[in-house]
């Protein structure tokens, strides 16, 4: 691979700056310093140090982002922050994007990557990912809903949910629901064809993998490869 397309593609710089800092003498494969775009690298075993810092070569990149509210899941946007914008610079890269969407005013997990195909799977329908969302309600949750939600429940618009799982907690206004499908404000639709409503949601799961506790809201840490293997496990 030439030097300039994996500098480009390893830390989200432009190959013009690629050029720049070959130019500046900072890019150094096995402790020499490039001369030219066009030199090929081996990105498995050349040691690639790019203005200074270490580049662990990764095929595709993998985020866990704590979202906090008023940020939007899109690339682009005119009016709000984009959650992309929270990615910090030694994890930027190009082609990054969300890998499913949560609203403006949810918080929470957001799965962000560059691997189309992986993220292809993980929103299908057919691969029946659980989500699991913490859930602030405006009244007490009832009992009923625990059958409700199993038995795969109808929403406005006549459309059919498949059956979730709702778990209370010793707050009755606040529960958990575990759904496997991602229909557009799926969670606060359940809550109001159930008769209440979402005055706060979080999601803290996607698949097997938890919301890291110790990551901050706002905050962003790499998922590890072993980690992304857990994406299709059930809790
Ligand atoms: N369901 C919703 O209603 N909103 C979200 O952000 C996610 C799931």
């Amino acid at each position: 691979m030439r030097i300039d397309k994996f500098a480009a593609e390893q830390t989200g710089i432009s190959r013009a700056d690629a050029k720049a800092l070959i130019k500046r003498r900072q890019i150094i494969v096995n402790g020499v310093p490039v001369s030219s775009g066009d030199v090929h690298v081996d990105p498995e075993n050349d040691e690639i140090i790019i203005g200074g810092k270490h580049i662990i070569y990764r095929e595709h990149l993998y985020i866990m982002l704590n979202k906090p509210a008023g940020t939007v899941c899109a690339v682009k946007d005119e009016l709000s922050p984009t959650v992309l914008e929270l990615i910090p610079p030694e994890l930027r890269r190009k082609g990054l994007f969300p890998a499913g969407r949560l609203d403006k005013d949810t918080e929470g997990f957001v799965f962000i990557t560059d691997d189309g195909a992986l993220a292809h799977k993980m929103l299908s329908p057919r691969s029946h990912v659980e989500k699991e969302y913490e859930v602030t309600l405006e009244k007490p949750a009832k009992e009923s809903y625990k059958e409700l939600f199993a038995s795969g429940m109808t929403i406005d618009g006549g459309e059919k949910c498949l059956p979730a799982e709702i778990i209370f907690t010793e707050d009755s206004k606040k529960v958990r629901l575990i759904i496997c499908e991602g229909k557009y404000h799926q969670v606060k639709r359940m809550m109001e064809a159930a008769g209440n409503k979402v005055v706060f949601l979080r999601r803290i799961r996607i698949g097997g993998i938890p919301l890291d506790p110790e990551l901050p809201l706002g905050n962003c840490r790499e998922i590890l490869h072993k980690e992304v293997a857990n994406l299709y496990a059930k809790q």
